[in-house]
């Protein structure tokens, strides 16, 4: 055969020894892409099945599930899936589990990208060693520069006890990177487990931590720390709980019922937001036509000017499709925040409740809705705002906790934001919160009233009492200056008289003004003089 020369032999010869190359080249190659399938497999399943059963087994889905259900179907890519941890102490050379306990990457939810990295807690229970952390901030790096949102779902025993400083500085690199992209692109924590030490500081520096119930805790020291230092008992759920955070610390903005519910919720509030702050909001089309009229809003508020009424209803009835997010729903309750859209745009709302302690502002309050109008201010979203607010509270507690320093928060807040700004007084603006709430004297743009507002130093009865003490006692002669300083002072037209306000509306067209006001302003120009940055009472 190795004799025989003949072209056609030679040709067949050279066809044969082709063929087998290539049947080579296809089998190392199915090898490989068998390899590889078996270490995507390997790090597809973290801490292995036992520890996804136990995962499972307490309500919680995994890191993978999680991404699925919040990213848009197919959109991820996944990086850094074959990265291990460098660790050679204690046996940890052994125990090696490519991801490393966080899957990263990026993908689109209804869209839009955003990038994403989710703690694995059946690796290491989720802490965070040295690669885990470069692999966080590779993601944070990326999103800064495309201009997208973090989204982190933490799920983290905190520092990778074995690992020591590499582990704190893998935490202060994720630290940094929060810090600077603080304000250029939006960042979120999902809390989905317990998160424990150095797993607390990273979500606390980003824009809104939610939390889901019963399953995720946030703590700096655990119970059992604290159990030694301050011989307190107390539970997990107690210390660090989505209830603890959401009631009392003011910690988390809100919390879901399980993990799915969660995942859902954070897909809609993601809707709400630019990108980073090179964009401004998303649109939406909506079907709900802007000049709307509600004529229920003309008998929102009772004759009786102490009697509460609930600022929701008029925030619901004036947003399209009354879709109100809101934020901090159970703490704090005399100030309401969220996001809504008009016109399809989306607008951050701050209300006073009079609901709750007649609406004042305290320390609590003023916290919680000065964060909220500098995430809108830091986004270009708008910022409307809803007014009926006897003043700040009084007393002891207030001032003994620095309500002079945490009101200014506020005002200087609504001072410092260039956005749009439109607001509308419903019943009292008085004294100082008066100024505070998004007055025309901070740079507030439209600035509406209704027929039955009040704008003055203070309620008709104090300023009686004050201005005209002499007249103590005598309950007739009080009834009528009190009847006076009501007539003269408690409504809208002095403060209209001097351009305060820019008119008095019907309170049934509040939809229409709001929106021709917000369409008005669309393209709004504002800079504050140049500096470094500036010095909020903190
Ligand atoms: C390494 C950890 C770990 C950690 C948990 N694991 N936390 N491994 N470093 N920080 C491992 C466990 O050994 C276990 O491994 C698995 O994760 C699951 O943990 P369990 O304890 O079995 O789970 P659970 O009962 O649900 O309790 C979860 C937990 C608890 C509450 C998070 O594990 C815990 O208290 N961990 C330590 C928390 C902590 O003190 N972290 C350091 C904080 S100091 P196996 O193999 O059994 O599955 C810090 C400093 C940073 O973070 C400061 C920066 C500013």
């Amino acid at each position: 055969m190795l004799n025989d020369t003949s072209p056609c032999t030679a040709a067949k010869y050279q066809r044969h020894s082709e063929h087998t190359l290539i049947c080579r080249k296809v089998k190392i190659m199915q090898e490989i892409i068998a390899e590889l399938e078996e270490r995507r497999k390997r790090a597809r399943l973290g801490g292995g099945q036992k520890r996804i059963d136990s995962q499972h087994s307490k309500g919680k889905l995994t890191a993978r599930e999680r991404i699925d259900v919040f990213l848009d179907e197919g959109s991820f890519e996944e990086w850094d899936m074959f990265v291990e941890h460098r660790c050679t102490e204690f046996g940890m050379q052994d125990t090696s589990t490519p991801g490393d306990g966080v899957v990263t990457g990026y993908g689109t939810v209804n869209g839009r990208q955003v990038f994403v990295y989710s703690q694995d807690f059946t690796v290491f229970g989720g802490s965070l060693s040295e690669s885990h952390a470069n692999k966080i901030c590779k993601v944070m790096d990326q999103a800064m520069k495309v201009g997208a949102p973090v989204i982190g779902l933490n799920d983290s025993g905190g520092a990778r006890i074995q690992e020591g400083v590499d582990s704190l500085a893998g935490y202060a690199e994720v630290f940094q990177r929060n810090v600077l992209a603080s304000g250029v692109v939006p960042q979120i924590s999902m809390i989905m487990g317990p998160c424990a030490g150095g797993a607390v500081y990273s979500p606390s520096m980003t824009d809104f931590i939610f939390m889901v119930e019963y399953t995720s805790y946030m703590f700096v020291t655990g119970p059992d720390v604290v159990k030694t230092v301050t011989h307190e008992t107390v539970t997990a759920e107690e210390l660090g709980g989505a209830t603890t955070h959401t009631t009392k610390s003011g910690v988390a903005d809100r919390a879901f019922a399980n993990d799915m519910e969660a995942l859902l919720y954070l897909r809609r509030f993601v809707d709400f937001l630019p990108l980073s702050n090179r964009e401004q909001p998303p649109e939406r089309p909506t079907p709900d036509p802007h000049d709307r009229i509600e004529m229920s809003l003309d008998t929102l508020i009772p004759d009786n000017p102490n009697k509460p009424y609930d600022m929701k209803e008029l925030i619901t009835k004036v947003v399209d499709e009354g879709d109100f997010f809101e934020l901090q729903p159970n703490y704090a309750g005399n100030i309401l925040i969220g996001f809504a859209r008009m016109e399809g745009s989306t607008v951050g709302v701050v209300a006073n409740q009079p609901m709750v302690l007649a609406g004042c502002l305290d320390i609590e309050s003023s916290i919680k809705a000065a964060r909220f109008v500098r995430f809108c201010d830091c986004f270009n979203i708008p910022i409307m705002t809803f007014v009926d607010v006897p003043g700040f509270l009084p007393g002891t507690s207030q001032e003994f906790n620095g309500i002079i320093k945490h009101g200014a928060k506020l005002l200087f807040a609504y001072a410092e934001a260039t956005v749009p700004k439109v607001t509308v007084i419903t019943r009292k603006a008085y004294g100082g919160a008066y100024d505070v709430m998004s007055s025309k004297h901070l740079r507030g743009d439209v600035n509406f009233a209704w027929p039955t507002a009040e704008i003055a130093v203070m309620g008709p009865k104090g300023a009686v009492e004050i201005i005209f003490r002499s007249d103590l006692g005598d309950d007739e002669k009080i009834a009528k200056r009190t009847e006076e300083y009501r007539t003269r002072f408690a409504n809208p037209f002095i403060a209209g008289a001097r351009g305060f306000i820019d008119d008095v509306i019907m309170p049934y067209s509040t939809r229409k003004r709001l929106c021709k006001s917000l369409r008005m302003l669309k393209n709004k120009d504002l800079e504050n003089p140049w500096k470094k940055h500036d010095n909020i009472p903190l």
